[in-house]
């Protein structure tokens, strides 16, 4: 008997039951990619095409504004402030939102690697009509009283500006419901091709991996989801993501309580630090364009599937498993990145 805590269909219902506005292309293709696994001795890869989500050049960050902007429009907003870094995806992904609702952006972008380079992400920022300041910080943490400054300087000419504060709980806890609507997806997919995968992989800091794990266990998938860290943060990735995991369950009045050993998490494959590539993330961004013509970002997915692919090699995910590899997107910053990228 399954020891799931809802059904398909519960789910579905309990998150129809929560503010949602539609943004992304769904459902994302999932496609089979048999000649990535011959490469690797085995194991089926499928990759679930989140880059194709279609709002400004897709990625993840689109299934998590549908459930966070619908929240934030219920109140009186003009304007939205956030911030990260000028290769943002999350900021690029916000102002393209908000555009297409009729909402203004400022941003407050850190120079990160690649500084004010008007290239990828940055570039689409501005073209987008974002109002851009581009500071430096020695740590992203900074950033919250400079987006509270700007939401300050804002409402005193007379704006109504919503801060989108990647650190607050609430933020991530409403974030992550894109992800646990994303496994419903995946499921039905998995249904109609008739697999039942062992293993997803996902490039993960917090909101993504933690709406799929919630999401596989509240449905009793058997599948365990590996997120493979893109930056090191000083707390264990495996017990925040099940603390934002938890709250997001808390709002689908759902009683599952998942803990850090729940979460299978990887800092392994950051290398020197966020936002610098490595040579497996190249190679593994070069194997998967050389055998299957998808594209993995510098930042993000290359590193993720440099997991993969060592735990392929190390035996953790078998010759017998399948593998769903979520691609999370990034792509522009491909662009900002060409000179890594193209390192003999
Ligand atoms: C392309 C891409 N993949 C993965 C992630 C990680 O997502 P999360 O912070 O939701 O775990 C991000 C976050 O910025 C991203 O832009």
């Amino acid at each position: 008997m399954s020891s799931a805590l809802l059904t398909p269909s519960e789910l579905a219902s309990r998150l129809d039951s929560i503010p949602r506005i539609r943004l992304a292309h769904l459902p994302t293709p999932l496609d089979e990619c048999p000649r990535l696994s011959e490469m690797l001795g085995g194991p089926r890869i499928f990759i679930k095409r989140d880059d194709m989500t279609g709002l400004a050049f897709g990625g993840n960050k689109t299934r998590q504004l549908e459930f966070l902007l619908a929240e934030v429009l219920t109140q009186k907003i003009d304007v939205l402030v956030a911030g990260a870094f000028t290769q943002s995806n999350w900021c690029r992904q916000i102002t393209a939102a908000s555009r297409k609702l009729g909402i203004d952006v400022s941003l407050i972008l850190a120079h990160g690697e690649k500084g004010p380079n008007r290239q990828g992400n940055l570039l689409l920022d501005e073209l987008m009509g974002a109002q851009v300041q581009v500071v430096d910080l020695n740590d992203i943490q900074q950033l919250p009283p400079l987006l509270e400054a700007e939401a300050e300087r804002l409402q005193k000419t007379g704006r109504h500006p919503f801060i989108i504060d990647p650190f607050r709980p609430d933020v991530l806890a409403r974030s992550a419901l894109g992800y646990v609507q994303a496994v419903l997806e995946m499921e039905m997919q998995f249904e109609t091709i008739g697999i039942r995968p062992d293993w997803v992989y996902v490039s993960g800091a917090n909101m993504t991996p933690a709406g799929l794990s919630l999401g596989f266990q509240i449905l009793d998938l058997k599948t365990r989801v590996f997120g493979i860290a893109p930056i090191q943060w000083d707390e264990d990735r495996s017990v925040d993501i099940a603390r934002i995991a938890n709250a997001t369950s808390r709002l689908l009045e759902c009683k599952l309580e998942l803990t850090a050993d729940d979460i299978l998490s990887s800092d392994d494959y950051i290398g020197e630090r966020y936002g610098v590539t490595t040579q497996a993330g190249r190679d593994a961004l070069k194997l998967v364009a050389e055998t299957e013509g998808i594209f993995l970002d510098p930042v993000y997915t290359s590193k993720a599937m440099a997991g993969l692919i060592d735990h392929i090699q190390k035996g953790i995910i078998q010759k017998n498993d399948t593998v769903v590899f979520i691609h999370t997107g990034g792509l522009p910053a491909i662009f900002a990145y060409a000179e890594d990228l193209i390192l003999p």
